[in-house]
């Protein structure tokens, strides 16, 4: 299929299957365990119903959302997602520089395979970093010396990674840092010469931000070995996230809360945003989906922080939902990986341009012109 027929994330998704070799393609689109977690969140969205009001005047839509200070095109955008440029070569900054156009912000993850000082370079008003707390403390205030140096102005705690999880896709298919290549492996991928052709060229990716404290001269796979030796530390804990707000004079978010003691205490802390998440299920199988523990962390917390939501959006009318239960802004990870993957930045605008058009359809459907008039009001729960 050609991107320009890809109608839905869906398709990209296809697409993005067809050209990755199944032990890359896994690594994406795995959760852990049983991937009971990746089941909850998209399925959380199928047990809403957005009720719509009609005579209502739709003719002018506007879906710009204003977040930490500035004005978005959307009210989403694209989330952390590590080891991006294994699913194609420039992948980290594809997604940048396709956020950036699109006037939307871009997560380069604390595990990126782009530098913090490129991604700056191509979208240097819209990148927000994602930070993985080192074992060594000095890298870690090094990593945000430079996020502050190279402008970004967000930074992201993710805090669901206090241990490594059990990917069993990966587990499975030999999934490793270089892959393990097995005859299997191998067969598979030799299917998939577009991809090929990328790895030969470019070689294995490295975890680009902490190859300055690898040792000198530096393999790529020691570098990656280093890093992931280093994060994430097991350790972290509020102390911590305080210590950040004193040294982080911009927006600082925190990634990854589900329960609402937890928000009320990141609020208490002075965070500007909480993302709630479960990691896209990646992390723990038994978590509650994001969507469901929302509506508690919106009463909790009240407007005291902004609250931003992630996992399981495939379509416009997810965002709708989420932001309809309290939350003032939506990030997408798979979604716009699957454009990467399927068609490179072309594709990232593609999975953006698809997310916006439903978004736009969706809000003319309900009779809510404005972002800023979605609400509680506009959903029910399905009876079945
Ligand atoms: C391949 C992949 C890599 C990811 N890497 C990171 C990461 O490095 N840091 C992080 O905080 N979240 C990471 N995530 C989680 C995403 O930021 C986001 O929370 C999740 O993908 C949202 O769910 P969705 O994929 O259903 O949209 C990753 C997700 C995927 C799919």
């Amino acid at each position: 299929m050609k991107l320009n027929r890809a109608i839905n994330i869906e398709d990209l998704q296809k697409m993005a299957k067809r050209r990755l070799p199944r032990i890359v393609y896994d690594f994406i689109e795995g959760g852990v365990e049983d991937e009971l977690g990746i089941a909850r969140n998209e399925a959380s969205f199928d047990r809403e119903r957005l009720v719509p009001r009609y005579l209502v005047d739709v003719s002018q839509r506007d879906q710009s959302c204003d977040l930490f200070d500035r004005k978005y095109a959307s009210p989403f955008g694209v989330s952390a997602t590590g080891l991006a440029a294994l699913f194609r070569p420039g992948a980290d900054l594809m997604l940048a520089e396709a956020a950036a156009s699109a006037n939307l912000p871009f997560m380069m993850s604390g595990m990126s395979t782009a530098s913090i000082e490129e991604a700056a370079k191509v979208a240097p008003s819209h990148s927000w970093y994602q930070l993985y707390v080192a074992r060594d403390r000095e890298i870690t205030l090094d990593l945000i010396r430079r996020v502050r140096d190279a402008g970004f102005g967000t930074l992201v705690l993710t805090v669901d990674v206090p241990v490594s999880s059990k990917r069993e896709r990966n587990l499975r298919n030999g999934f490793a840092l270089p892959p393990r290549l097995t005859t299997a492996t191998m067969l598979n991928a030799l299917t998939h010469p577009g991809w090929v052709a990328g790895y030969l060229r470019h070689g294995m990716p490295r975890f680009e931000n902490w190859a300055p404290y690898a040792r000198a001269n530096s393999s790529t796979a020691r570098i990656n070995a280093f890093a992931a030796e280093q994060a994430p530390a097991s350790s972290v804990t509020w102390k911590d996230l305080e210590e950040f707000r004193r040294l982080w004079p911009r927006h600082l978010v925190v990634k990854g809360i589900l329960h609402r003691d937890d928000a009320i205490r990141a609020a208490e802390v002075g965070v500007d945003g909480i993302i709630v998440s479960n990691h896209g299920g990646r992390q723990l199988d038994q978590a509650p989906a994001p969507l469901e523990v929302l509506p508690g962390i919106r009463e909790a917390v009240g407007d005291r922080v902004t609250l931003i939501v992630d996992g399981g959006v495939r379509r416009g009318a997810d965002i709708i939902m989420a932001l309809c239960h309290g939350a003032r802004f939506v990030m997408v990870g798979r979604a716009t990986l699957y454009g990467a993957a399927a068609g490179g930045v072309e594709g990232v605008r593609k999975a953006i341009g698809i997310l916006r058009e439903e978004i736009d359809l969706v809000l003319g459907q309900i009779g809510c012109p404005n972002i800023a008039g979605l609400d509680q009001s506009f959903l029910m729960k399905a009876p079945y």
